[in-house]
């Protein structure tokens, strides 16, 4: 027998559950690749050198999820759990790790959006993105919302497990803040949710990272109030119209804002619009405000003039429309376009990204350097994004859930290269540029320790060692630290306590879970 025989012979032989095997797909089966596939959203990953699972299973009943976890125990398999594939480093479709077999428990098929008008609550599976709950929201009522992520083919099967933040931050904190119940099935295949799992670990599954503490097959969400009209504005800048001064001003202004307001500025190399065989480095100063374009106009010119904001740079519209606005999809764009979990943000690219905070305006001369920085790369294929804080961020305690990165920040950074060449060449190209953004931003960002978003996963930051680790030893502890300090500051020794006591075994890791700690059982 090998391997995946046995595993396939347990799954099958679950005679209280006689569908498996129709959702079960081995690479000998013609539609392996075309769902392996389809939920991979970062290229870099996507090539024949990337390690594939021995079996795909795609349940669509609790159930076959239970017999997974039996069977995978059984036979030691490790299972990566999919919702949307969003992963910056694939973990939940791959594993760097070459020697370790592992399958996928894809939950494409969980896509259930319950929506309570009366209580203002939803039910959501994991593998709805956000896209298709704000639509199903807006389908209902237009002054609700839900303050998650802005691009609309995330899932929040994973987005969630890892705090999730979009337009609504400043004014409602982040999903993970507004989640109010959940399931879960655990390692031993029990169906929990709030009440039966109790508090620590309804506390770790908001944020405290994906594929560690169970699966989650249901979310309990709290829908939050929006104007049926909200105003959306672009302000684009290049170094020839002041943009180095408009950015280092931002920085004084952005996180002292009302919560109704929300800005993100992308910053990049484009071709210079007054000279065509040139380039520069331009700021797109992208804002929300829950309001009109009246209310919005002096408030701007009062708190932030350098911006230079206008009523043509504004447009109103829904807030589900707002979405598609931010996303980058043009102003015609049918609703329905937050259906389409096949358009992606990052296209058929190549990418990684690395994430920072900021604690202190960054002066005049260290963006100047950031320009020199992005001169290095091709135009759009290097950028930062920056996401104001503050507001209800600020309000929020670090260890409420277990996303610390609350009062004390003025913006999220998100470093990011993207690339469409093939090979490993030109992807250590991009690795090395962007790795070296990252060296160069340190004298401007959180220090001790620098910290970062867990949704950006980074292996930079080290990985468990066979695809996971966990002999539950103080070197897996002291190794998990390196990352598990960034992404959770003084909240990962709890979530270590909570892992130890949940699934002591680490049936449920990645390169990047959190293990547990034998000598806290
Ligand atoms: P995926 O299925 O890859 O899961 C991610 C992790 O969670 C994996 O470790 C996986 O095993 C685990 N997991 C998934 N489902 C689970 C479940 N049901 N139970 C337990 N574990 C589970 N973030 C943000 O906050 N705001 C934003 O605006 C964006 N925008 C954005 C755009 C693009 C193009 C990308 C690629 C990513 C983002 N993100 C983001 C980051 C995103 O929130 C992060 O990658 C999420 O983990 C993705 O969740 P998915 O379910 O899509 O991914």
């Amino acid at each position: 027998h090998s391997h995946e025989e046995s595993i396939l012979e347990c799954l099958y032989s679950q005679n209280y559950n006689t569908t498996i095997s129709q959702v079960t797909f081995t690479p000998t089966n013609s539609s392996y690749d075309s769902i392996l596939q389809f939920s991979i959203k970062n290229s870099r990953f996507n090539t024949s050198a990337s390690p594939k699972p021995v079996l795909i299973i795609t349940p669509d009943s609790i159930p076959q999820i239970q017999t997974t976890i039996i069977c995978s125990k059984k036979q030691k398999f490790q299972i990566r759990i999919r919702s949307g594939g969003h992963d910056y480093e694939g973990l939940s479709y791959t594993s760097p790790d070459q020697n370790s077999s592992f399958l996928i428990l894809d939950l494409i098929r969980f896509r259930n959006i319950s929506i309570d008008l009366a209580q203002q609550t939803a039910w959501i599976q994991p593998a709805v993105t956000t896209g298709e709950l704000y639509y199903r929201i807006a389908e209902k009522s237009s002054t609700l919302a839900f303050p998650s992520g802005i691009c609309p083919t995330v899932g929040l099967g994973g987005q969630i497990s890892g705090g999730g933040w979009g337009t609504l931050l400043r004014k409602y904190g982040l999903a993970a803040d507004n989640v109010l119940d959940t399931r879960v099935i655990d390692a031993e295949g029990r169906i929990l949710d709030r009440a039966s799992m109790g508090e620590d670990l309804f506390w770790a599954i908001r944020g405290g990272g994906g594929n560690t503490f169970g699966i989650v097959i249901a979310w309990k969400i709290k829908l939050v109030p929006v104007p049926a009209s909200v105003t959306a504005c672009t302000v684009t800048r290049t170094l020839e119209q002041n943009a180095t001064e408009i950015v280092h001003r931002w920085q004084y202004v952005v996180d002292k804002l009302s919560n109704d307001v929300f800005f993100m500025v992308v910053l990049n190399r484009v071709v210079n619009p007054i000279q065509a065989n040139a380039t520069t480095i331009q700021a797109s100063f992208n804002s929300l405000y829950l309001g009109s374009i009246e209310g919005l106009i002096p408030m701007m010119e009062a708190k932030f003039p350098d911006l230079g904001l206008r009523r043509e740079n504004c447009v109103e519209m829904s807030w589900a429309k707002s979405i598609l606005y931010f996303a980058g999809f043009p102003l015609n764009s049918p609703l329905e376009s937050l259906l389409d979990r096949t358009i992606s943000a990052t296209g058929s690219a190549k990418f990684k990204g690395k994430s920072d905070y900021v604690k202190e305006p960054i002066p005049i001369s260290g963006l100047e350097g950031i320009w020199e920085k992005l001169k290095e790369v091709g135009v759009q294929t290097g950028g930062l994004i920056l996401a104001s804080y503050g507001g209800k961020m600020s309000e929020i305690a670090e260890s409420s859930i277990p996303f610390p990165h609350r009062a004390g920040n003025i913006y999220q950074v998100e470093e990011v290269a993207f690339w469409v060449e093939d090979g490993v060449e030109a992807a250590d190209g991009y690795l090395n540029w962007l790795r070296g953004l990252y060296e160069y931003m340190t004298p401007y960002v959180s220090k001790n320790p620098r910290e970062a978003y867990a949704n950006y996963r980074d292996l930079d930051f080290g990985r468990n060692g066979d695809g996971g680790g966990g002999g539950g030893g103080k070197g897996d502890y002291r190794r998990a630290r390196s990352w598990g300090s960034r992404y959770y500051k003084n909240n990962f020794d709890r979530l270590v306590r909570v892992k130890t006591a949940v699934d002591p075994a680490n049936f449920f890791r990645n390169e990047q879970s959190i293990p547990p700690l034998s000598s806290w059982r």
